[in-house]
């Protein structure tokens, strides 16, 4: 009598300890961040290289061309201007090299460049710089910051300063940004292409594993169908099949022992008839009441079958259930104390679960005075605790009394209740939630029996 039920797919948790556990920690965990990682880790890395490269040969190279075209044409002023015999003439060489260069050029007459103290900043500075001394082979200075967009090259000449203010375009190649710009845009594009078509791919994996989720918790797996690649439409489809037979087998199984127990009865009635011919000596007595056994046991049973699978889930208020079993259980004059932690909704079959409450708080009122009944959410689990003080049940046999008509004192003592099947239907009703029951002993100083309801 026991359903599928262990592990439910959110309370798995991967081992993350060790230096491996370390990587998978910093890792993303979902298979859309891992492959999005995937996607986009080698493009970062290509475009990093490419830029790498483009800054290291080209716009080096660029710079440098430029910076030596503009020292050039400096070098050239500067050979007509020392050859240029009147102050006239250099007025002439300044105003046709501003026309042809597009360079502001101006001669400050006696003028002094203080020695340079600052190194040239920047590799635009430095490579002027070394421009500067090839060509022009004079002290001079370099300030980029005199003007923004805007370079200052100032010339010490025999007779006065030649100062040149180049345009940064004449020194710099914008097409690094627009390249740059690029470069981020491309991997934005493919960031978010790569995002639509991963979401689409991920949304049928994440569908199987909430259904697979849901009908280990025994919850309605409808509108399931089968989508997206080959391999997860194969694992979709083995699923269905592997709940299809699950499924049957359980309702197989119901059913086989359903239809046995009724036939018993009726040569069990026979039996009780006949019996009842016989005049009352002991050994009759005895017999009839094996009988009697017999047939309660068949009933219980019964009524149990009839009752499985026949409900479906239904989101319900748990507290109101253990509201229920209590009142009924302290209606029979039971003494309770209800510790309800806070709301507890879920998809649940309320009546088994009902029964299954009541299950177990008449257990415990049964053999002990005073009974505790808890509940609260832990983590991903709802736990119910119902306590007692009475004389609790030996570690050794927590599990046997769970077995279909195992009782304890073994004996035949109707006054200390059922057939046996209290337990066994308590925990069936809630493996087919997914979740389990176990026995421990009570801080109380009787039993516990802990419910554990995945949600
Ligand atoms: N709270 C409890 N305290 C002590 N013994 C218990 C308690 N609950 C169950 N048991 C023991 O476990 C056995 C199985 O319980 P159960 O399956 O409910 O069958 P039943 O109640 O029909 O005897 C009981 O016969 C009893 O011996
Ligand atoms: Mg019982």
């Amino acid at each position: 009598m026991t359903a599928i039920h262990e592990l439910t797919a959110r309370s798995y948790v991967p081992d993350r300890r060790g230096p491996r556990g370390l990587i998978k920690r910093l890792l993303p965990q979902t298979l859309f961040g891992r492959s999005l990682l995937i996607i986009v880790t080698p493009v970062i890395l290509l475009q990093v290289v490419a830029t790498w490269i483009f800054y290291d040969r080209h716009w080096d190279t660029m710079t440098n061309r430029l910076a030596f075209a503009v020292a050039g044409e400096i070098g050239m002023v500067i050979e007509q201007l020392e050859r240029d015999g009147s102050m006239a003439d250099r007025t002439d060489t300044l105003a046709m090299a501003a026309r042809t260069m597009d360079l502001i050029l101006t001669f400050e007459p006696e003028a002094v460049i203080p020695p340079r103290h600052n190194s040239l900043n920047g590799l635009l500075e430095r490579t002027l710089g070394m421009a500067l001394d090839e060509r022009v082979r004079k002290p001079f200075n370099v300030d980029s910051r005199v003007a923004s967009n805007w370079i200052e090259i100032r010339v010490q000449l025999t007779d006065g300063v030649l100062s040149v203010m180049a345009p940064e375009r004449r020194l710099f190649s914008s097409t690094t940004y627009i390249f740059l710009l690029w470069m981020v845009g491309a991997a934005m594009v493919l960031f978010a292409i790569a995002i639509i078509f991963m979401r689409n791919q991920i949304r049928p994996i994440r569908r199987l594993a909430a259904a697979a989720d849901a009908f280990g918790k025994g919850r309605d797996v409808t509108r399931f169908k089968l989508e997206g690649a080959t391999e997860v439409r194969q694992a979709a489809a083995a699923f269905l099949v592997m709940r299809e037979r699950i499924q049957r087998q359980i309702s197989q199984r119901t059913e086989m022992l359903a239809g046995v127990s009724h036939d018993l009865r009726t040569p069990l009635t026979r039996m009780k008839l006949q019996l009842e011919l016989f005049n009352d000596s002991p050994d009759v007595e005895d017999l009839k009441a094996d009988v009697i056994d017999m047939e309660q046991m068949i009933e219980g049973y019964l009524a149990f079958a009839r009752g499985e699978g026949a409900e479906a889930p239904v989101p319900t208020d748990l507290n109101r259930l253990i509201n229920e079993a209590v009142s009924s259980a302290r209606r029979d004059g039971a003494i309770i104390d209800v510790h309800l932690e806070g709301e507890l909704n879920l998809p649940l079959r309320p009546n088994s679960v009902k029964r299954c409450l009541a299950n177990l708080i008449g257990n415990a009122r049964r053999y002990a005075d005073h009974v505790w009944v808890q509940a609260g959410r832990r983590e991903d689990a709802i736990e119910i605790t119902v306590d007692d003080d009475g004389p609790g049940i030996p570690t050794g046999s927590h599990e046997d009394v769970f077995r279909p008509f195992f009782r304890l004192e073994g004996s035949r003592n109707r006054s200390t209740g059922g057939v046996g099947l209290g337990l066994t239907i308590a925990r069936d009703v809630i493996r087919s939630h997914g979740g389990d029951i176990t026995l421990a002993e009570s801080p109380r100083g009787g039993l516990r029996a802990l419910v554990r309801l995945p949600v």
